[in-house]
Parts: C-alpha cells; structure tokens; sequence
C-alpha cells in the first residue's frame, strides 16, 4: 500500500508570514527519505498554501515518486495540468471558505464539467482519480465517467466514534470492494492519523492512502522523516495483521 504524503501545510506555515521557508519541495524530499511514495500538492484557486511556482519545482525535482495534483475540475486548473503533467490528477471539490476538502465530489450535479476534466486529461496520459464519499452509487458513477482510479473519503470515519466510526469504516470497506469488482484503482484519504490508520491500512484493495495534516502536525515533534516512517510502520503492521479495532 502506497503512502502519498500532502505538504500543503508546509506552504501554509510559510504562507502565516508571507515568507520563503518552509519550503514544500525540502520537505517533500524528507518525506521520500521517510518512505514516502509519492508527494501530494492541492492547487488551489485562491493559492492560499501551494502556489503555481511549487508545483513546477515539486514536478520538475522529484522524478522517482507519484506526484499527484489535487484540483477543482476548472478550465484553469487543467490546463495547467496537462502544462505540468503529474502522474496523478486527483479532482476534489472546492470551495473558497472551507478549511479543508469537506466532502467528496457531487457527481450527479457536476457530472458534466467532471467528464469533460476526465477526458481531457487522460486522452494525455495523466490517470484522474475522483475523490469521492464512500457510497456504492459514487463507485459506479466514477467508473461510468471515465476515471481510471477513486479516492474515498475517509473523513466521516475519521470524524466518528464508537459504534458511529464502525459504520463509518464499514462503508468504506464495502466501497473499496465495489471499486476493485468493478475495475477500479482504490485509494482513500482524509482525515487519517496515527491513532485511527490501522482499521483503513487493514483494508484489502486500497492502492495507496494520502496523508497530509497529521504527517505534516507530528513532523513538529518528530521531524519529517519519522512522523513518515511511523505512519508507513503502523501501515504496514495493520496490512501484516489484519488489524481490526472493535
Ligand atoms: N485527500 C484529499 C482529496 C484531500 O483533499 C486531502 C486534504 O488536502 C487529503 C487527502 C489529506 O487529508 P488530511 O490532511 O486530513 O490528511
């Protein structure tokens, strides 16, 4: 199971002072020599942590990793892709005052502006992936939309506790099932920690989870590399283990 690592927070940390450090691509670097197997950056439309200059260097400098650009499905924001080409464009829904991605993609309502960022960027040999709640339905219509690879969304399970998380991680598991039946590359994100990783790590069928704030926030008290290392450590027990917290 892959370990795609976000630093979008690095850039906001540099974006509270209008400074120049902390700089992305220095700690993206760290998180490969953690263990990290690819590198995430979301461009946002407001630029408001990674800007268009990061997402050239991350490109142009890491070579070796998945490089996966999560954006809105705009005109603007495929065209830079197909500009810059990562190895992964990951459509998430956006919205100008969220703090973070608050939920999957609304299928049905964008269906067509979806499409249409799909079809473009694959006819150029980029995989999309669609970052999507963890509902049979979502499953089937990203598959009938063209996308090579989901992302669901394990912010709800991540949110929950007691018997609520269960249903919660449930859904999940039922959702990577459907994905893989039906013939599509499983991965999952939100919200993931070193204290709730192992139910969603246990999972048979996820291709790779995307981790961000919880790496970037423990880097703080460990350092890069070992928040990296550690999150790979509890990923990899859980997948040894079958590891399932009741
Ligand atoms: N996956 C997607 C699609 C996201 O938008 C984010 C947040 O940027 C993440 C994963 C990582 O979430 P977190 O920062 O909560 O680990």
């Amino acid at each position: 199971m892959l370990l795609g690592v976000n630093v979008d927070h690095v850039a906001t940390i540099r974006e509270a002072r209008g400074e120049t450090e902390p700089d992305p691509l220095i700690a993206a670097k760290m998180a490969i020599d953690g263990g990290a197997d690819g590198i995430t950056v979301h461009l946002r439309e407001d630029r408001r942590h990674i800007n268009d200059r990061d997402l050239r260097r991350v490109r142009s400098n890491l070579k070796k990793v998945e490089i996966n650009l999560e954006m809105a499905a705009i005109n603007e924001m495929v065209n830079i892709a197909l500009k810059i080409r990562p190895d992964l464009v990951t459509l998430v829904p956006e919205k100008r005052a969220e703090l973070t991605t608050e939920g999957g993609l609304e299928l049905e309502k964008c269906s067509k502006k979806i499409k249409k960022a799909i079809d473009s960027i694959q006819a150029k040999g980029i995989p999309v992936s669609l970052f999507i709640n963890p509902a049979i339905k979502d499953i089937h219509m990203s598959k009938q939309l063209g996308a090579s690879m989901v992302e669901i969304h394990t912010g709800l399970y991540a949110n929950a506790a007691g018997r609520k998380q269960i249903s919660e991680l449930e859904r999940v598991r039922k959702a990577v099932k459907r994905g893989n039946e039906i013939g599509l590359l499983v991965n999952a994100g939100h919200g993931l920690k070193f204290s709730n990783v192992k139910n969603i790590a246990a999972i048979k069928g996820i291709r790779g989870l995307y981790i961000g704030h919880s790496i970037i926030a423990n880097s703080i008290y460990l350092g890069l590399e070992s928040a990296v290392k550690e999150m790979k450590r509890l990923m990899k027990q859980a997948q040894n283990l079958g590891f399932q917290e009741r």
